[in-house]
């Protein structure tokens, strides 16, 4: 029996928390949630998100924010935070009127051929760099939105580079392990890439002594601070013409690699109109081609849409088995159609309500489909992932979702001499092989086959989730293929599930793409969902070997009472700022 003093003085203290919790001065701050008025920026590192909270703070908007914060990840988050990557920015004011998608995607060079990765001799690491987008593309998109000035939102990357910055945990432990694993000679594993192409991967980024970064120790980069300085300066043309391009092309030289002077003052981004799809009366807004990242989530949403998920509840067997088949179906057609959109017509049925209930119609509820069933003329061959994404919202509103990538975790490894940055290996999202689509997971279908100038087809699928003609979620992830299904599973535990913003990010997550056929889930989900798991296996699902899963930085906005929640993905060593 409870004594009545407990029962009272439970009583008082739920008071006391109800009262705190409505009073309590906004922002309410921990490094990695932080509930505010005004504005937020969520990301992987620290001084970043701090980048982007002074440019809020100095009366900038989300896409003012957004560059800060992403040029100062190309400083303090070096494995995938990029001057030589690309990526997609979603930018949707708060009407949604002139939303934009910023597609910065990186382009194959002149000189790239289809077959040019099919001889192992070719795979070389600075061959795989593709002509990096993030520059033009982050003018581009403070060109039609920004306020504060260029200069401005890159002197904190400047000042960061220059005066260095203390490591976190995370980033001392994935330093220590990418130089313990970079090749000093012979040759990189798996590749034909001398280890002499490292060697200013290791000056850049190894102690001088040759010790292990411990947690606080500083980073200082001078060579990027300069490059930075000049991007300052003389906007993109700091990077792609000048210095800056000419180093590029040595490097390039230097490794055998494709790019030339010619390819950098080329290359242009394309401002595209966002994708939009619903699901149960949320308008989903997220990147078209030449990512596969929207097309694929609002197809497998409009797949899950003709079934009561809430009604299963979120971990029963019956919900996971329709998200697995469902992403499977989704992940089909974009091994079948989806490439870059300047060279591919991608049907417009993807997207479309009625063809997603005849897939849906195709999923057995007592069975898992074997991949190869749904093959359809997809021949398959018998023979035998690192980005980051932000989120930030203005005290308008105004939304930016953005994800960039070096694609692997320290991209090429290939850093530029005398400019102290990383180069993408962004050509290994091209089909290496083409024709051979087979059962480990290799896509060989036309429509992502490499040629010169040519966006390679990309999984990032920077998203934001609207209710009621207003911005309800902002959200986006890292991990190649994985990404496409971190953002389901965010955006179903937010809309069908109801879950608060902190615990749609926390929530253990799993992953399926058609090819190959085992479902991949975390380790959280196994342990938590054992039961669920062991009735899916009965139902023929086979499982991957499990692993933690995206890194999905996400703000929940609270219309009705003018707050914001910003929850950083605590799978790294996620920040959340706002005021
Ligand atoms: N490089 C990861 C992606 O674009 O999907």
């Amino acid at each position: 029996m409870t004594n009545p003093r407990m029962k009272s003085a439970r009583r008082e203290f739920l008071l006391l928390a109800v009262v705190a919790i409505t009073f309590w001065p906004l922002p309410v701050r921990g490094n990695d949630t932080v509930r505010c008025r005004n504005g937020a920026v969520v990301c992987v590192s620290a001084p970043a998100a701090d980048a982007g909270l002074k440019a809020l703070e100095s009366g900038g908007n989300a896409v003012d924010a957004a560059v800060a914060t992403a040029f100062a990840l190309a400083v303090t988050y070096p494995p995938a935070g990029n001057i030589g990557g690309g990526g997609y920015m979603l930018v949707v004011p708060d009407d949604a009127e002139g939303s934009a998608v910023f597609d910065f995607r990186e382009v194959a060079p002149a000189a790239a051929t289809r077959d040019m990765f099919v001889e192992k001799s070719g795979r070389a690491a600075h061959r795989r760099v593709g002509v990096p987008g993030t520059v033009r593309g982050l003018a581009l998109a403070h060109g039609r939105f920004g306020k504060l000035s260029w200069k401005q939102l890159i002197e904190p990357a400047v000042a960061l580079a220059r005066d260095g910055f203390a490591v976190d945990a995370a980033l001392a432990a994935d330093l220590n392990e990418t130089l313990a694993d970079t090749p000093r000679e012979d040759r990189a594993p798996g590749s034909q890439t001398p280890a002499t192409a490292f060697a200013e991967f290791r000056r850049a980024f190894g102690k001088a002594d040759g010790s292990k970064w411990r947690t606080g120790e500083r980073l200082v980069q001078p060579e990027l601070a300069a490059v930075l300085e000049r991007i300052a300066e003389q906007g993109p043309d700091g990077f792609y013409q000048g210095e800056t391009a000419e180093l590029i092309a040595a490097e390039m030289q230097r490794g055998g690699g494709l790019i030339t002077a010619k390819d950098l003052a080329a290359y242009q981004p394309v401002e595209r109109v966002p994708l939009r799809g619903t699901f149960r009366g949320y308008e989903i807004m997220a990147v078209p081609p030449s990512s596969s990242g929207g097309t694929a989530l609002v197809e497998a949403l409009n797949i899950l849409e003709n079934f009561d998920l809430r009604a299963q509840g979120r971990w029963s067997p019956e919900t996971l088995h329709l998200v697995i088949e469902s992403m499977k179906r989704a992940f089909r057609d974009r091994a079948a159609f989806l490439g870059d959109p300047a060279v591919n017509e991608i049907p417009p049925r993807l997207l479309d309500k009625a063809y997603a209930k005849k897939l849906a119609a195709t999923i057995n509820p007592r069975r898992a489909t074997p991949s190869l069933e749904l093959a359809g003329d997809i021949r398959i061959t018998t023979e035998s992932e690192h980005t980051t994404h932000l989120s930030v919202i203005d005290k308008d509103r105004t939304a930016v979702s953005l994800t960039y990538t070096l694609e692997s975790p320290w991209g090429s490894r290939v850093v530029v001499r005398g400019g102290g940055f990383l180069l993408n290996d962004e050509m290994n999202d091209f089909n290496w092989l083409p024709g051979v689509t087979n059962l480990e997971g290799r896509i060989g279908t036309p429509a992502n086959d490499v040629a010169p100038g040519k966006r390679m087809l990309s999984s990032m699928c920077p998203t934001i989730v609207r209710k009621d003609g207003k911005n309800l979620l902002v959200t986006g992830s890292p991990g190649g293929r994985t990404i496409i299904n971190t953002v389901l599973c965010v955006v179903l535990n937010v809309t069908e599930f109801g879950m608060p913003v902190r615990e749609a990010v926390d929530a253990p997550r799993m992953h399926q793409d058609w090819l190959p056929e085992t479902v991949r889930v975390e380790p959280a989900l196994l342990e938590q969902q054992s039961a669920a798991i062991a009735r899916l296996k009965e139902m023929g699902h086979r499982f991957a070997k499990p692993a933690v899963q995206g890194d999905a930085h996400s703000i929940l906005i609270h219309a009705a009472q003018g707050e914001i929640t910003a929850a950083a993905d605590r799978r790294i060593s996620g920040a959340a700022r706002g005021y």
